[in-house]
């Protein structure tokens, strides 16, 4: 392992640096983009085996204080607020997929009302065995443990591969590094799985066929509260086929936490994340302009909308940002199953909710293969791939 990062990682971004945006399609090239400029880097990403991942820098020994190329600056407007009065919504499962008409309609409320007022809700008695859930979480701890070498076997060239293990987010566009390992594996509607640990694959091919029963059951819930028929987001999406990632998260222990970012904010692409924990917390949410820590109920999901159900809903439902911080004490690990439409979707707001002339479509179409590809091409930066799609000034 090289520990001499710094100089490593400048040395690469120089070379990495985008150099000119290249329009992903004719369409695209036709139409003046709208909104941040965003820009497709070449996909030289300099490969993570070569890049000092930040677990093996957290166990350098001595390390007293991070190296700067991971100081983080402040955002004075968004003072973190250590617990919130009001506490996330949550959803209980079993009501939603109740067979007493009552019970199902009124979860159903609840869950439009968790999706306009938070964005995020967390889901209990899901059915998930929680022995499921914290293997998940064991297998992936046993996969960051492997070696460095073992773990380049995971390494992905392009941000379209579908597993790919690296470091912060995108090293080669970002200016300063998070303090954040991670694997992505592409689950659905082609199961992936790395070859060690030998049990990863058994174990996630089950998870992730469980998570996305879970995940069918609430879009079709989010569906009827838009008033929609309840399979509308799954047929304009196509979620037979949809993309469902493993984003799987190393958040290591840190010497200067206050100085780090494990994640910066942003919204997630698609339509819906389910992401579990171990007992570190660490995620934050911005809600009502604060950002609020979430602790999540043992045994539960956490749950968000992402860019797709907004751009569905027309902005009735907006994806919500948040972000991981980090600490001194625990590492943490967090899993995110991330669940879009099908690659080869297009999805549009849906013309039912334009009806009465009052609301201007939103947003233009982009095939989600595009947009997860931009969302990971570029820096991680807030909203900027919804707002390079944005309708303005009808
Ligand atoms: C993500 C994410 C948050 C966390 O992977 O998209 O937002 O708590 N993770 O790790
Ligand atoms: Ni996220």
């Amino acid at each position: 392992m090289h520990l001499h990062i710094p100089s490593q990682f400048l040395q690469s971004r120089i070379v990495s640096q985008p150099l000119y945006r290249r329009p992903r399609c004719s369409h695209m090239a036709a139409i003046a983009p709208i909104g941040p400029q965003l820009s497709q880097p070449p996909l030289s990403h300099p490969p993570p085996s070569k890049l000092t991942t930040v677990k093996a820098l957290s166990e350098s020994s001595g390390l007293s204080s991070i190296p700067s190329i991971y100081t983080f600056p402040k955002q004075p407007n968004h003072e973190p607020v250590s617990d919130t009065k009001e506490p996330i919504p949550t959803i209980d499962f079993s009501l939603l997929i109740s067979s007493n008409p009552d019970e199902r309609s009124k979860t159903i409320r609840e869950l439009g009302k968790a999706c306009g007022d938070w964005g995020f809700f967390m889901v209990t008695n899901h059915g998930v065995p929680e022995r499921m859930m914290k293997a998940m979480i064991e297998v992936c701890r046993e996969f960051f443990e492997l070696t460095e070498e073992e773990k380049g076997e995971c390494e992905g060239k392009h941000v379209l591969d579908p597993i790919r293990y690296g470091t912060s987010f995108n090293p080669s566009v970002d200016k300063i590094l998070y303090w954040r390992d991670y694997l992505k594996i592409f689950q659905h509607p082609a199961f992936h799985s790395p070859s060690n640990p030998p049990s990863f694959r058994e174990i996630a091919l089950e998870y992730s066929k469980r998570t996305r029963g879970v995940m069918k059951e609430i879009v079709r819930g989010i569906s009827e509260s838009l008033g929609l028929e309840d399979k509308y987001i799954e047929k304009a999406s196509n979620l037979e086929n949809c993309l469902q990632i493993m984003i799987a998260n190393l958040y290591p222990s840190c010497p200067q936490p206050e100085l780090a970012m494990g994640l910066p904010a942003h919204s997630d692409h698609g339509l819906l994340t389910l992401l579990i924990q171990n007992d570190t917390v660490g995620l934050q949410v911005l809600h009502k302009d604060k950002w609020v820590n979430i602790h999540p109920i043992p045994n539960s999901f956490l749950a968000n909308i992402g860019d797709h159900i907004e751009i569905l809903s027309n902005r009735k439902y907006k994806s919500v940002l948040h972000r991981a911080v980090v600490n001194d004490r625990d590492a943490r690990i967090s899993i995110a199953l991330a669940h879009g439409p099908a690659m080869d979707a297009a999805v549009s707001p849906a013309p039912m909710l334009l009806e009465d002339g009052q609301n201007p479509l939103a947003y233009r179409a982009m095939k989600y293969k595009e947009y997860v590809e931009l969302q990971q091409s570029n820096k991680l930066d807030g909203k900027s791939c919804l707002e390079h799609i944005r309708n303005r000034g009808i």
